[in-house]
């Protein structure tokens, strides 16, 4: 049996392209899910990847989460915090709500599982962290306000984490991807979609396996010395 590797929100969109890269890569994958039981199943059932339900904001139920899948499946080595959501709004519309909805899932959501896996790597004297920023939290989105804070705030929370973890042998990073082909870029209004893909120069929207092909090479034995860094795959849309 290969490492174990959690990968939250990691039954549907990039999260699974992850978790099924990070299964043909030899790893024990399992992959949390916040609500989506039929999607979960279907997963399953196609993949053979286990998959856990629990809510990334919710410290308690993430904590207990990460128990139930190391005592099923062993000491996690590899997290990949991936689950996040939008509530897209002109900021002037934006409500409390929708700015602590995503601030909890998408933010607070690493803080809560990371921080439970944090002491077994230190003590393991190793640990992969890989968080899924975006290209919006480099470069900012009209209407997102909320998203694009917590997708910068990840990249303070890895850059961070590198220095804490490096002499344990823990790596923290990110990866920022552009706009991918999956159930979230699809949601977005059609006439500003095309308008998004139109800034593309590669003129397409990117597949989730092309960010979980980045994820697999951050987690791998061999990308040691690769600490506190970010991969943009974006299609040339956005440089840092
Ligand atoms: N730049 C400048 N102006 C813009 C704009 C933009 N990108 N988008 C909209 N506007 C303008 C509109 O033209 C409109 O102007 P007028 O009133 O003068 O006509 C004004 O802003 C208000 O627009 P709407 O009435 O359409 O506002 P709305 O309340 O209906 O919603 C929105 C606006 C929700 C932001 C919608 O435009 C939207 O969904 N935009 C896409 C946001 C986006 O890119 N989200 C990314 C989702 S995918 C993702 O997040 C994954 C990832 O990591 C990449």
């Amino acid at each position: 049996m290969g490492r174990v590797a959690l990968v939250t929100g990691g039954s549907r969109g990039i999260g699974a392209a992850i978790s099924q890269a990070l299964k043909a890569a030899g790893y024990t994958v399992a992959a949390n899910y916040a609500g989506n039981d039929e999607a979960a199943a279907a997963f399953t059932a196609e993949t053979g990847i286990k998959t856990y339900k629990w809510n990334v904001a919710d410290y308690e139920a993430s904590k207990a989460g990460i128990a139930q899948v190391e005592a099923d499946l062993g000491p996690v080595d590899v997290v990949v915090a991936n689950a996040g959501i939008t509530r897209d709004a002109p900021f002037h519309k934006m409500t409390p709500d929708q700015w602590k909805q995503v601030i909890d899932t998408n933010l607070t959501g690493v803080f809560n599982t990371v921080h439970p896996l944090w002491p077994g790597m230190r003590e393991r004297k190793f640990g992969r962290v890989v968080v899924i920023s975006s290209i919006n939290g480099q470069k900012g989105q009209f209407g997102q306000v909320n998203y694009a804070a917590t997708k910068a705030g990840d990249l303070g929370i890895i850059k961070s984490l590198a220095q804490e973890g490096a002499r344990f042998g823990i790596t923290a990073n990110a990866v920022c991807p552009g706009y991918i082909a999956t159930e979230m870029v699809m949601a977005v209004p059609e006439k500003v979609r095309e308008s998004i893909i139109a800034g593309i120069p590669a003129g397409r929207l990117g597949e989730p396996a092309e960010i979980a092909r980045c994820v697999a090479f951050l987690v791998s034995d061999d990308a040691g010395f690769v600490n506190g860094s970010t991969i943009s795959a974006n299609g040339a849309q956005f440089f840092v």
